[in-house]
């Protein structure tokens, strides 16, 4: 027995070191996150995929409200790095964020450790590198925080997880894609939607070729999953739908929402959600599960249809038929605007806390700033192709703009974004919002633009209260949602449409708004919110001094220590050994789990 013992605690200790993980009981926890390229043929064409431990998608980080994370990020490939949490509140600590406002990159061939607190929060979110395009090959994975043991959620405990991260996909990688723009060619229709990191499976022998992987979710007839659903694509909004099943929404991106069941939903790029599902159907079957290109031509767009499996345990029978139908609502626009508007906060339920998600009133607090912020189609500024917000197009600074603050390097940025559209010659500079600290602001984001975007603020959940097509003026907000608006960090906004969002400005530091479409974040369609407590503040309460492994660039070069190459960039297989063990793990958890 003894001896028993003793391997179980050897094997579990192997499998933290595989895995990177280690916990302990006082809510702590660390992650190494070795970030790579394998070769992979997610539509059946070899190609350098992004993968984080070997894995593509990454590994889920799943953690507890409140707990303290360190994550200790590993460059191999062969270009910058930074990892970013988006909608993971940094709070007081914009430090962490990882993107180019904030942090300077990891340089290839090192590492770096984040640290944050993941203070008063749970919800379902997910985690991608955020330069250069590199999303487009992958490095993503999920980032759930579970509420602690002492809230309740306002659902019985379902009896599994189930992560699905669905994104439109190109059979280019990124450094290809990023030549496409930077030669001024826009990326084209995608070549699939992979479905956590696979093909479709073979619904239709035209249109999808024989040998593609594809992914099977295995279920037990009768039991209620909870399922996390990440758009983590470039530019494609997806219609997720599981064939007989119905989907219950309980979450998204942080909150709570009224419960309401879909049929389908659509999941716009950068947006999480989580539903409840019962597997309630004729378990002698299995069913497709379809993420679907939206509003696009259908038939041009038939291939980016991503098909992966649910398999009830005792199921016999393939999958079968036509996929069921997204919405069919082409010439009812008014049709998303519902679905977005009708999911709600349940105000009443417990959010991180034990009290109510509902009890900041923010419908009878007074606006202090208004900002319209608006999208334009693509252009051509300085022979460039670029993409713009209010005419400007966002240059990265060359200093993060916290630290050239505590530096006073000078000219690292422009604090001169303009609050409304501007009737002047395109730009291309740093330029940043001069936002009041703990001031509560209406931000329209207007889309004059042919496609849907969706826009991200990091660091905040903003309130959506209002979405309508057409010009917005002060006479929309008679329309506001001022009760229980859904309170999240990714909305939509359609072409030739508003969204009107409110924000609590409480959250010092330096913080990225942009268009979560890859491309477009990519030709410069950001920038940032600098809000600095005015006041003295001794106690470094508002705002955290810069954490002592802070890197150094731009300006401030000099002050960085040369820091050694550990490894080299590498480029393995994917189907190698270490692959086949972390698959194993769960079989082994399961075990240990058992014997102990
Ligand atoms: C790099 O990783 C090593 C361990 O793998 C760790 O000791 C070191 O602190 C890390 N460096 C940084 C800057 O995070
Ligand atoms: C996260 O961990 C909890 C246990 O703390 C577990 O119940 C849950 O299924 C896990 N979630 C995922 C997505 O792995
Ligand atoms: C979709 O594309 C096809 C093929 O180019 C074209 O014939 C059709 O008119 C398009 N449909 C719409 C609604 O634009
Ligand atoms: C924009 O500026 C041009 C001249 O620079 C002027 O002719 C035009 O009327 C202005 N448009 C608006 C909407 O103010
Ligand atoms: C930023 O805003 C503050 C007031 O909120 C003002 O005092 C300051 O001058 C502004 N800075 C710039 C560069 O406009
Ligand atoms: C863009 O703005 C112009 C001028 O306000 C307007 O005429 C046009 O309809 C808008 N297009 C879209 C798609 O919003
Ligand atoms: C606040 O941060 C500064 C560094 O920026 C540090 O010198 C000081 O000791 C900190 N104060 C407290 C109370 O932690």
């Amino acid at each position: 027995m003894a001896l028993i013992r003793t391997s179980v605690a050897l094997f579990i200790l192997q499998i933290c070191l595989a895995f990177g993980v280690s916990s302990s009981e006082d809510g702590a926890v660390t992650f190494d996150l070795d970030v790579s390229y394998i070769i992979a043929s997610p539509l059946g064409v070899p190609q350098q995929v992004i993968a984080v431990n070997g894995m593509f998608p990454g590994p889920v980080i799943n953690v507890t409200t409140n707990y303290d994370v360190t994550l200790n990020v590993h460059n191999r490939l062969n270009e910058n790095l930074l990892m970013t949490w988006p909608g993971v509140h940094m709070r007081h600590t914009s430090w962490q964020d990882g993107v180019l406002g904030t942090n300077c990159p990891i340089q290839s061939g090192l590492n770096w450790t984040y640290n944050f607190q993941v203070k008063d929060q749970i919800g379902s979110f997910f985690y991608f590198p955020s330069l250069n395009l590199q999303r487009a090959s992958g490095g993503f994975g999920a980032f759930i925080i579970m509420h602690r043991s002492v809230v309740n959620p306002p659902f019985r405990d379902p009896d599994g997880d189930v992560v699905v991260m669905i994104g439109d996909w190109y059979n280019r990688d990124h450094k290809a894609l990023r030549a496409d723009l930077d030669s001024g060619k826009v990326l084209g229709v995608p070549d699939g939607v992979l479905i956590n990191g696979k093909g479709p499976y073979r619904y239709n022998p035209t249109l999808v070729p024989k040998g593609i992987s594809y992914e099977t979710i295995n279920v037990d007839p009768g039991r209620t999953y909870r399922v996390h659903v990440h758009n983590v694509g470039i530019s494609t909004c997806l219609n997720f739908r599981i064939q007989n099943h119905v989907l219950l929404l309980v979450e998204t991106e942080g909150f709570y929402v009224t419960k309401r069941t879909f049929t389908s939903l659509d999941i716009h790029v950068g947006q999480s959600y989580t539903f409840l599902v019962t597997m309630d159907q004729n378990a002698r079957s299995d069913y497709y599960i379809v993420a679907s290109a939206r509003f696009v031509n259908q038939s041009l767009w038939q291939r980016v249809t991503g098909v992966a499996i649910l398999h009830y345990s005792k199921s016999k029978q393939k999958a079968a038929g036509p996929l069921p139908d997204p919405p069919n609502v082409a010439f009812d626009k008014s049709f998303v605007l519902n679905q977005a508007l009708s999911i709600r906060q349940d105000v009443s339920a417990n959010g991180a806390r034990p009290n109510p998600q509902g009890s900041f009133h923010y419908g009878s607090i007074k606006v202090t700033d208004v900002y319209i912020i608006k999208t334009m189609p693509l252009v051509m500024i300085n022979g460039k192709l670029r993409a713009t917000l209010n005419g400007i197009s966002f240059i990265n600074p060359d200093t993060p703009i916290r630290l050239a603050d505590k530096f006073r390097v000078k000219e690292a940025y422009k604090l001169d974004f303009p609050s409304r559209p501007q009737n002047r010659s395109l730009q291309m500079h740093t330029s940043i919002v001069n936002a009041t600290y703990k001031g509560f602001v209406e931000i329209i984001l207007v889309n004059n633009d042919t496609a849907v975007q969706s826009f991200h603020l990091d660091g905040y959940s903003f309130f959506v209260v209002g979405m309508a097509y057409g010009e917005w003026t002060p006479n929309s907000r008679s329309s506001y949602n001022k009760y229980d608006a859904i309170f999240r960090s990714t909305t939509q906004v359609f072409p030739g449409a508003w969204t009107a969002i409110l924000v609590y400005l409480d959250n010092a530091g330096a913080w990225n708004l942009r268009a979560a479409n890859l491309d477009r974040w990519y030709l410069g369609q950001e920038t940032y919110m600098r809000i600095v407590n005015p006041e003295p503040d001794p106690r470094n309460k508002t705002e955290v001094p810069t954490p002592d492994n802070v890197l150094y660039c731009g300006a401030l070069n000099y002050l960085q220590k040369p820091r050694k190459p550990s490894f080299t960039s590498t480029i393995s297989s994917s189907n190698g050994g270490s692959k086949l063990f972390l698959l194993l793990l769960p079989v082994f958890s399961a075990f240990i789990a058992a014997l102990l």
